[in-house]
Protein backbone atom coordinates (compact mmCIF):
# COMPACT_ATOMS: atom_id res chain seq x y z
CA UNK A 1 0.00 0.00 0.00
CA UNK A 2 1.48 3.15 -0.92
CA UNK A 3 1.75 5.58 2.16
CA UNK A 4 -1.72 7.91 2.71
CA UNK A 5 0.11 11.36 2.40
CA UNK A 6 1.59 10.69 -1.46
CA UNK A 7 -1.85 9.53 -3.44
CA UNK A 8 -1.27 8.72 -6.70
CA UNK A 9 2.03 7.27 -5.41
CA UNK A 10 5.17 8.83 -6.75
CA UNK A 11 8.74 7.46 -5.70
CA UNK A 12 10.93 9.77 -4.01
CA UNK A 13 13.08 10.29 -7.04
CA UNK A 14 9.83 11.08 -9.32
CA UNK A 15 8.77 14.17 -6.38
CA UNK A 16 12.22 15.28 -6.03
CA UNK A 17 14.00 14.02 -9.52
CA UNK A 18 17.09 15.63 -8.23
CA UNK A 19 17.99 13.47 -5.96
CA UNK A 20 19.15 10.41 -8.48
CA UNK A 21 20.69 12.74 -11.05
CA UNK A 22 22.60 15.04 -8.24
CA UNK A 23 25.05 11.97 -9.20
CA UNK A 24 25.85 12.85 -12.40
CA UNK A 25 26.10 16.33 -11.77
CA UNK A 26 29.01 15.20 -9.26
CA UNK A 27 30.31 13.31 -12.26
CA UNK A 28 30.01 16.20 -14.46
CA UNK A 29 31.63 18.23 -12.31
CA UNK A 30 34.74 15.58 -11.67
CA UNK A 31 34.69 15.17 -15.04
CA UNK A 32 35.58 18.95 -16.21
CA UNK A 33 37.92 19.39 -13.28
CA UNK A 34 39.84 16.13 -14.33
CA UNK A 35 40.05 17.81 -18.22
CA UNK A 36 40.59 21.38 -16.86
CA UNK A 37 43.96 20.14 -14.57
CA UNK A 38 45.84 19.63 -17.73
CA UNK A 39 45.89 23.26 -18.36
CA UNK A 40 47.31 24.07 -14.83
CA UNK A 41 49.75 26.37 -14.86
CA UNK A 42 50.16 27.01 -18.53
CA UNK A 43 48.66 30.03 -19.31
CA UNK A 44 45.96 29.19 -21.25
CA UNK A 45 43.05 29.81 -19.78
CA UNK A 46 40.52 29.45 -22.56
CA UNK A 47 41.64 25.81 -23.47
CA UNK A 48 40.99 25.22 -19.60
CA UNK A 49 37.61 26.58 -19.73
CA UNK A 50 36.72 24.44 -23.22
CA UNK A 51 37.97 21.24 -21.88
CA UNK A 52 35.79 21.66 -18.85
CA UNK A 53 32.72 23.13 -20.66
CA UNK A 54 33.42 20.23 -23.14
CA UNK A 55 33.03 17.45 -20.61
CA UNK A 56 30.09 18.72 -18.64
CA UNK A 57 28.20 18.92 -21.85
CA UNK A 58 29.39 15.69 -22.90
CA UNK A 59 28.97 14.20 -19.74
CA UNK A 60 25.12 15.66 -19.26
CA UNK A 61 23.53 14.62 -22.64
CA UNK A 62 23.92 11.13 -21.14
CA UNK A 63 21.33 12.12 -18.55
CA UNK A 64 17.83 11.99 -18.88
CA UNK A 65 17.32 15.66 -18.10
CA UNK A 66 16.14 18.69 -19.93
CA UNK A 67 18.40 21.66 -18.78
CA UNK A 68 18.30 24.91 -19.83
CA UNK A 69 20.94 27.34 -18.85
CA UNK A 70 20.17 30.17 -16.91
CA UNK A 71 23.04 31.14 -15.18
CA UNK A 72 26.09 30.51 -17.64
CA UNK A 73 29.10 32.49 -18.81
CA UNK A 74 28.64 34.82 -21.63
CA UNK A 75 27.63 37.79 -18.81
CA UNK A 76 30.84 37.97 -17.53
CA UNK A 77 33.11 37.35 -20.47
CA UNK A 78 33.58 36.05 -24.08
CA UNK A 79 36.16 33.18 -23.48
CA UNK A 80 34.43 29.26 -23.85
CA UNK A 81 32.51 28.00 -21.60
CA UNK A 82 28.51 27.09 -21.06
CA UNK A 83 26.23 29.76 -21.80
CA UNK A 84 22.82 31.50 -21.20
CA UNK A 85 19.83 29.88 -22.40
CA UNK A 86 21.98 26.92 -24.06
CA UNK A 87 20.55 23.56 -23.43
CA UNK A 88 22.15 20.51 -21.55
CA UNK A 89 20.77 16.94 -20.93
CA UNK A 90 19.54 14.18 -23.47
CA UNK A 91 16.20 16.04 -23.40
CA UNK A 92 14.65 12.93 -24.22
CA UNK A 93 11.01 13.24 -23.68
CA UNK A 94 9.38 12.79 -20.69
CA UNK A 95 12.38 13.85 -18.77
CA UNK A 96 12.46 16.01 -15.56
CA UNK A 97 12.73 19.70 -16.32
CA UNK A 98 15.93 21.36 -14.29
CA UNK A 99 17.30 25.16 -14.37
CA UNK A 100 21.33 25.06 -14.64
CA UNK A 101 23.67 27.46 -13.28
CA UNK A 102 27.30 26.43 -14.10
CA UNK A 103 30.61 27.59 -14.01
CA UNK A 104 32.83 24.66 -15.59
CA UNK A 105 35.96 26.78 -13.61
CA UNK A 106 35.63 29.20 -11.58
CA UNK A 107 38.65 30.68 -11.18
CA UNK A 108 40.30 30.09 -14.22
CA UNK A 109 43.00 32.89 -14.10
CA UNK A 110 44.28 30.92 -11.05
CA UNK A 111 44.31 27.36 -13.38
CA UNK A 112 46.30 29.25 -15.90
CA UNK A 113 48.84 30.42 -13.25
CA UNK A 114 49.28 27.45 -11.27
CA UNK A 115 47.59 28.98 -8.36
CA UNK A 116 45.15 27.54 -5.57
CA UNK A 117 41.42 28.04 -5.16
CA UNK A 118 39.90 27.00 -8.40
CA UNK A 119 36.94 24.84 -9.06
CA UNK A 120 33.97 23.09 -11.35
CA UNK A 121 30.73 24.38 -9.81
CA UNK A 122 27.05 23.53 -10.60
CA UNK A 123 23.71 24.03 -9.45
CA UNK A 124 20.41 22.91 -10.89
CA UNK A 125 17.30 23.31 -9.61
CA UNK A 126 14.34 21.05 -10.59
CA UNK A 127 11.30 23.52 -12.05
CA UNK A 128 8.07 22.05 -10.59
CA UNK A 129 5.20 21.36 -13.60
CA UNK A 130 3.49 24.28 -14.29
CA UNK A 131 6.16 26.90 -13.28
CA UNK A 132 7.92 29.48 -15.33
CA UNK A 133 11.67 28.86 -13.28
CA UNK A 134 13.44 27.97 -10.65
CA UNK A 135 16.37 30.33 -10.39
CA UNK A 136 16.59 34.13 -11.05
CA UNK A 137 19.25 35.22 -13.76
CA UNK A 138 20.84 38.34 -12.37
CA UNK A 139 21.65 40.83 -15.33
CA UNK A 140 24.42 43.03 -13.69
CA UNK A 141 27.59 41.58 -14.49
CA UNK A 142 29.00 42.49 -10.64
CA UNK A 143 26.99 42.19 -7.80
CA UNK A 144 27.65 43.17 -4.47
CA UNK A 145 27.31 40.04 -1.94
CA UNK A 146 27.58 39.24 1.71
CA UNK A 147 27.27 35.42 3.09
CA UNK A 148 27.57 33.98 5.88
CA UNK A 149 26.79 30.67 7.67
CA UNK A 150 23.88 28.61 9.92
CA UNK A 151 25.30 29.95 13.44
CA UNK A 152 24.73 33.57 12.03
CA UNK A 153 21.34 33.06 10.17
CA UNK A 154 20.18 31.34 13.64
CA UNK A 155 21.57 34.17 15.80
CA UNK A 156 19.80 36.71 13.55
CA UNK A 157 16.47 35.14 13.83
CA UNK A 158 16.97 34.86 17.56
CA UNK A 159 18.14 38.45 18.12
CA UNK A 160 16.90 41.04 16.19
CA UNK A 161 19.76 43.24 17.31
CA UNK A 162 22.39 41.43 15.58
CA UNK A 163 21.12 41.44 12.29
CA UNK A 164 22.41 43.08 9.12
CA UNK A 165 22.16 43.75 5.59
CA UNK A 166 24.59 44.75 2.49
CA UNK A 167 23.54 48.32 3.88
CA UNK A 168 24.92 47.60 7.48
CA UNK A 169 28.11 49.34 8.47
CA UNK A 170 30.73 47.08 8.06
CA UNK A 171 32.37 47.29 11.50
CA UNK A 172 28.51 46.94 12.68
CA UNK A 173 28.35 43.74 10.74
CA UNK A 174 31.58 42.27 11.90
CA UNK A 175 30.71 43.07 15.41
CA UNK A 176 27.49 41.01 15.04
CA UNK A 177 28.94 38.41 13.44
CA UNK A 178 31.72 38.23 16.23
CA UNK A 179 28.56 37.79 18.80
CA UNK A 180 26.42 35.38 16.43
CA UNK A 181 29.94 32.89 16.62
CA UNK A 182 30.66 33.44 19.99
CA UNK A 183 34.31 35.32 19.20
CA UNK A 184 36.22 38.55 19.77
CA UNK A 185 36.35 40.52 16.54
CA UNK A 186 39.71 39.82 15.83
CA UNK A 187 38.90 35.62 15.45
CA UNK A 188 36.50 36.80 12.65
CA UNK A 189 38.01 35.76 9.32
CA UNK A 190 36.51 37.22 6.31
CA UNK A 191 37.25 36.76 2.62
CA UNK A 192 37.81 39.53 -0.02
CA UNK A 193 38.48 39.44 -3.59
CA UNK A 194 41.91 41.48 -3.66
CA UNK A 195 40.56 44.34 -6.22
CA UNK A 196 41.23 48.01 -6.29
CA UNK A 197 37.65 48.34 -5.96
CA UNK A 198 37.82 46.99 -2.52
CA UNK A 199 40.47 49.21 -1.23
CA UNK A 200 37.58 50.97 0.93
CA UNK A 201 36.07 47.87 2.31
CA UNK A 202 39.37 46.36 3.09
CA UNK A 203 41.04 49.17 5.13
CA UNK A 204 37.51 49.34 7.25
CA UNK A 205 38.34 44.98 7.62
CA UNK A 206 41.24 46.23 8.83
CA UNK A 207 40.43 48.76 11.03
CA UNK A 208 37.43 46.88 13.04
CA UNK A 209 40.59 44.26 14.12
CA UNK A 210 39.16 40.87 11.66
CA UNK A 211 41.13 38.64 10.07
CA UNK A 212 41.48 38.77 6.49
CA UNK A 213 42.38 36.71 3.93
CA UNK A 214 42.13 38.04 0.17
CA UNK A 215 42.02 36.27 -2.84
CA UNK A 216 42.94 37.01 -6.40
CA UNK A 217 39.96 34.70 -7.64
CA UNK A 218 37.07 32.35 -7.31
CA UNK A 219 34.23 33.66 -4.94
CA UNK A 220 32.53 30.73 -4.60
CA UNK A 221 34.10 29.08 -2.96
CA UNK A 222 34.85 31.82 -0.41
CA UNK A 223 31.07 32.50 -0.34
CA UNK A 224 30.23 29.36 0.52
CA UNK A 225 33.33 28.52 3.23
CA UNK A 226 31.60 30.04 5.79
CA UNK A 227 28.49 27.81 6.03
CA UNK A 228 30.42 24.82 6.19
CA UNK A 229 31.96 24.62 9.91
CA UNK A 230 35.58 23.40 8.92
CA UNK A 231 36.77 26.28 6.94
CA UNK A 232 37.56 28.62 9.08
CA UNK A 233 36.18 31.20 7.35
CA UNK A 234 33.10 34.05 9.06
CA UNK A 235 32.57 35.36 6.18
CA UNK A 236 32.53 36.18 2.53
CA UNK A 237 32.56 40.00 1.58
CA UNK A 238 32.95 42.20 -1.84
CA UNK A 239 31.47 43.05 -5.31
CA UNK A 240 31.78 40.14 -7.54
CA UNK A 241 30.69 38.01 -10.28
CA UNK A 242 26.73 38.03 -10.77
CA UNK A 243 26.36 34.21 -12.00
CA UNK A 244 28.91 33.24 -8.87
CA UNK A 245 26.12 34.57 -6.69
CA UNK A 246 23.52 32.56 -8.21
CA UNK A 247 25.49 29.59 -7.46
CA UNK A 248 26.74 30.42 -4.20
CA UNK A 249 22.93 30.92 -3.10
CA UNK A 250 21.76 27.42 -3.96
CA UNK A 251 25.28 25.84 -2.12
CA UNK A 252 24.26 27.80 1.08
CA UNK A 253 20.74 27.44 1.10
CA UNK A 254 21.31 23.73 1.23
CA UNK A 255 23.46 24.31 4.79
CA UNK A 256 21.63 26.75 6.39
CA UNK A 257 23.56 29.50 5.53
CA UNK A 258 22.43 32.74 3.65
CA UNK A 259 23.93 35.71 0.86
CA UNK A 260 22.68 39.12 0.78
CA UNK A 261 23.32 40.06 -2.96
CA UNK A 262 22.41 42.93 -4.88
CA UNK A 263 23.06 44.10 -8.51
CA UNK A 264 26.19 46.36 -8.66
CA UNK A 265 25.99 48.06 -12.36
CA UNK A 266 29.79 48.19 -13.20
CA UNK A 267 29.49 51.69 -15.26
CA UNK A 268 27.18 54.49 -16.45
CA UNK A 269 26.32 52.02 -19.37
CA UNK A 270 25.07 49.11 -18.15
CA UNK A 271 23.51 51.18 -15.50
CA UNK A 272 21.44 53.09 -18.09
CA UNK A 273 20.83 49.33 -19.47
CA UNK A 274 18.97 48.39 -16.57
CA UNK A 275 17.30 51.05 -16.10
CA UNK A 276 15.66 50.85 -19.53
CA UNK A 277 14.81 47.13 -18.92
CA UNK A 278 12.11 45.04 -16.18
CA UNK A 279 14.95 44.50 -14.27
CA UNK A 280 14.87 48.07 -13.42
CA UNK A 281 12.66 47.63 -10.45
CA UNK A 282 15.24 45.59 -9.17
CA UNK A 283 18.13 47.74 -8.75
CA UNK A 284 18.28 48.46 -4.98
CA UNK A 285 16.61 45.28 -3.95
CA UNK A 286 18.81 42.98 -1.65
CA UNK A 287 18.15 39.79 -3.09
CA UNK A 288 18.89 36.80 -0.41
CA UNK A 289 19.40 33.12 -1.17
CA UNK A 290 15.87 31.81 -1.36
CA UNK A 291 15.24 34.67 -3.36
CA UNK A 292 17.41 33.80 -6.25
CA UNK A 293 16.50 29.48 -6.02
CA UNK A 294 13.03 29.80 -5.77
CA UNK A 295 12.30 25.54 -6.12
CA UNK A 296 12.79 23.96 -2.45
CA UNK A 297 14.24 20.89 -5.34
CA UNK A 298 18.19 21.79 -5.71
CA UNK A 299 21.52 20.55 -5.90
CA UNK A 300 25.00 22.37 -5.48
CA UNK A 301 28.44 20.15 -6.53
CA UNK A 302 31.48 21.64 -7.17
CA UNK A 303 35.02 19.23 -7.65
CA UNK A 304 38.42 20.46 -7.09
CA UNK A 305 40.56 21.67 -9.11
CA UNK A 306 43.24 23.27 -7.70
CA UNK A 307 43.38 23.43 -3.62
CA UNK A 308 40.94 25.78 -1.90
CA UNK A 309 38.81 26.39 1.58
CA UNK A 310 36.57 24.24 0.18
CA UNK A 311 38.04 21.11 -1.64
CA UNK A 312 41.20 19.89 -2.29
CA UNK A 313 42.65 19.93 -5.71
CA UNK A 314 43.28 17.19 -8.16
CA UNK A 315 45.29 14.79 -7.12
CA UNK A 316 47.84 12.33 -9.54
CA UNK A 317 49.43 9.48 -8.07
CA UNK A 318 50.79 6.92 -10.66
CA UNK A 319 48.18 6.13 -12.79
CA UNK A 320 45.38 6.77 -10.49
CA UNK A 321 43.88 10.14 -9.92
CA UNK A 322 41.81 11.33 -7.11
CA UNK A 323 39.49 13.97 -7.46
CA UNK A 324 37.42 15.78 -4.05
CA UNK A 325 33.70 16.75 -4.29
CA UNK A 326 30.99 18.65 -2.20
CA UNK A 327 27.55 17.75 -3.54
CA UNK A 328 24.65 18.98 -1.25
CA UNK A 329 20.75 19.25 -1.86
CA UNK A 330 18.54 21.63 -0.38
CA UNK A 331 15.27 19.44 0.31
CA UNK A 332 17.24 17.06 2.72
CA UNK A 333 19.84 19.24 3.74
CA UNK A 334 22.27 16.04 2.57
CA UNK A 335 26.26 17.07 2.68
CA UNK A 336 28.38 14.40 0.80
CA UNK A 337 31.77 14.93 0.51
CA UNK A 338 33.14 12.44 -2.63
CA UNK A 339 36.41 11.10 -2.92
CA UNK A 340 36.29 9.55 -6.09
CA UNK A 341 39.74 7.48 -7.51
CA UNK A 342 39.57 7.53 -11.35
CA UNK A 343 41.85 4.86 -13.27
CA UNK A 344 43.52 6.44 -15.90
CA UNK A 345 43.67 3.55 -18.01
CA UNK A 346 39.89 2.87 -18.12
CA UNK A 347 38.64 6.42 -16.92
CA UNK A 348 37.19 8.06 -20.15
CA UNK A 349 35.21 11.76 -20.39
CA UNK A 350 32.40 12.06 -23.21
CA UNK A 351 33.51 15.30 -24.91
CA UNK A 352 30.62 17.53 -26.93
CA UNK A 353 32.07 18.72 -29.79
CA UNK A 354 32.56 15.20 -31.38
CA UNK A 355 30.18 13.38 -28.16
CA UNK A 356 33.04 10.64 -28.25
CA UNK A 357 34.64 8.93 -25.42
CA UNK A 358 38.26 10.09 -24.57
CA UNK A 359 40.71 8.62 -22.20
CA UNK A 360 41.86 11.81 -19.78
P1 LIG B 1 35.99 33.04 -13.73
O1 LIG B 1 37.12 32.16 -13.42
O2 LIG B 1 34.73 32.26 -13.96
O3 LIG B 1 36.29 33.96 -14.85
O4 LIG B 1 35.68 33.97 -12.45
C1 LIG B 1 36.67 34.29 -11.51
C2 LIG B 1 36.17 35.34 -10.55
O5 LIG B 1 37.20 35.59 -9.60
C3 LIG B 1 34.88 35.00 -9.80
O6 LIG B 1 35.02 34.04 -8.80
C4 LIG B 1 34.47 36.36 -9.29
O7 LIG B 1 33.10 36.42 -8.97
C5 LIG B 1 34.80 37.24 -10.47
O8 LIG B 1 35.85 36.55 -11.21
C6 LIG B 1 35.28 38.59 -10.11
O9 LIG B 1 35.40 39.34 -11.30
P2 LIG B 1 36.66 40.26 -11.61
O10 LIG B 1 37.84 39.38 -11.83
O11 LIG B 1 36.28 40.99 -12.87
O12 LIG B 1 36.85 41.15 -10.45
Amino acid sequence: MPPPHSEPYLSANERHPERSLQFDFVRATENAALSAVAWLGRGDKESADSAASDAIRGTLEQSDFCGEVVIGEGIKDNAPGIFLGEKIGSWKFPSPRFNIAVDPIDGTTNISKGLPNSISVMAAAHVPHGAAAAMVNIPTFYSEKLAYGPDVVAAMARDASLRFTLDTPVAQILERVATALGKNAHQVYVVVLDRPRHAKLIAEIRAAGAALRLISDGDVTAAVSPSLHDTGIDLYLGTGGSPEGVLTAAGVLALGGDQQLRMWPRDDAERAEIKASPAAADLGRIYYAKDLITSPSAIFCATGISDSALLPGVRLIGRKVITHSILMRSQSRTLRYIKTVHDLDFKTVRRSPDRKDHYV
